[in-house]
């Protein structure tokens, strides 16, 4: 039987082990293990593919936020508003800086409901952090609009969304700050955990990359504050450098998987698609997933995985107002419904357009029978 595994995580090495074998042997062999030339030359390429004035390598995009949030200024009981669909981290990053994590419901694209935001605004808000989900920035102008109007700030969690744009500017670049993975399932991943701040401020800069490293400044190493370790190690900075360098296509190649699951599969009633790549000129998606809802959802899964399919409900199918035990009240009827249905099919460079096609005839005959 065919099979075609939700994600080949043994593919991202064995792929290119000669090239990984390589930059490993390069980067370890000049003895440059932490905070050398390999990181800061992928922090500054980083940066100049997102237009962003700098980039600072974290060890994952969690810590990331955390940073960001400490170097901002969070006071005990501040209202941060987030999606209802987004990791659990975007919420923890907020509780760990002292602050109060508000989740509010998701609008037709499945991202934040710019809509809902100006509802859950209390005197208590600070700040506004969408994520910009399944690699598609949301609809910034709306979002900042709100935020000017309540004198609020903005960051992104834009994990999922290195390369997406919206209307030409790049996820991560919109508010004060930002975190991006490099998960290895990311689009850009690399071979274990990584992430990096965007900024553009001078003086924000300065701070987020005092706390990464022990409250040492970036241009004398003299400490100015209370900081934590939370560097990018050289050998992935290397990895993901060498990366970097072929993103465009990886992005293309993922772009094209997404029109081939939307043509093949518009036509079935019982599914609602993603946006299809070229459908909204103000946005570039790089559809880190490609998801999806689906009637008899469960089935589906099922009855994919016996067709040798691998498939995943995001989130383990748990929306962030659903975490009731850790102290959420609110109501978000769309992304509980959302939650009932949705579902990702395979989206990476390794699957072919056999594969693909292969995914869709399996999904065709399932609603056929
Ligand atoms: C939307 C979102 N936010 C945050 C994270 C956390 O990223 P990391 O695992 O690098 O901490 C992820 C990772 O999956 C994510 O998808």
């Amino acid at each position: 039987m065919r099979k075609v595994p939700f994600f080949d995580y043994p593919r991202l090495w064995t792929d290119e082990r000669d090239e990984l074998l390589n930059i490993i042997d390069s980067t370890s062999s000049m003895g440059g293990f932490i905070m050398q030339k390999a990181l800061s030359d992928f922090e500054n390429e980083l940066a100049d593919f997102c237009r962003s004035s700098y980039s600072v390598g974290v060890a994952n995009a969690t810590d990331g936020m955390e940073i960001f949030l400490e170097a901002i200024g969070v006071n005990p009981g501040d209202e941060i508003i987030i999606s209802s669909h987004t990791m659990l981290a975007t919420a923890s990053a907020i509780k760990v800086a002292g602050g109060v994590p508000v989740p509010v419901d998701i609008g037709y694209d499945n991202l934040i409901d710019p809509k809902c935001i100006e509802d859950a605004i209390t005197s208590r808000t600070i700040g506004i952090m969408p994520t910009q989900l399944n690699g598609r920035t949301c609809d910034m102008d709306t979002i900042i609009k709100i935020a000017e109007k309540h004198r609020l700030f903005v960051v992104e969690d834009a994990a999922q969304a290195l390369g997406s744009e919206f209307k030409g500017k790049a996820a991560g670049t919109f508010g004060l700050a930002s975190d991006i993975s490099f998960f290895p399932a990311k689009v850009l991943g690399c071979l274990g955990d990584a992430g990096a701040v965007l900024v553009s401020d001078d003086k924000l800069y300065e701070k987020i990359y005092q706390i990464h490293d022990h409250g040492r400044d970036v241009k004398d190493g003299e400490v100015k504050r209370w900081g934590r370790n939370s560097r990018l190690d050289n050998i992935q900075a290397a990895i993901l450098s060498y990366k970097l360098k072929s993103y465009n296509s990886v992005i293309e190649r993922r772009r094209e998987v997404a029109t081939i699951y939307n043509e093949r599969l518009s036509h079935l009633n019982e599914l609602v698609l993603p946006v299809a790549p070229d459908a909204e000129p103000d946005h570039f998606d790089v559809f880190q997933n490609y998801e999806l809802t689906a009637q008899r959802r469960n089935k589906l899964k099922e009855f994919l995985a016996e067709k040798g399919i691998g498939s995943l409900i995001q989130w383990g199918g748990t929306a962030i107002h659903h975490f009731k035990h850790l102290g959420f009240t609110q109501e978000c009827p769309k992304t509980d419904a959302f939650f009932e249905k949705c579902i990702m099919l395979p989206m990476n460079i390794f699957i072919s357009n056999d594969d693909i096609h292969y995914v869709c005839d399996q999904i065709e005959s399932f609603y056929r029978s």
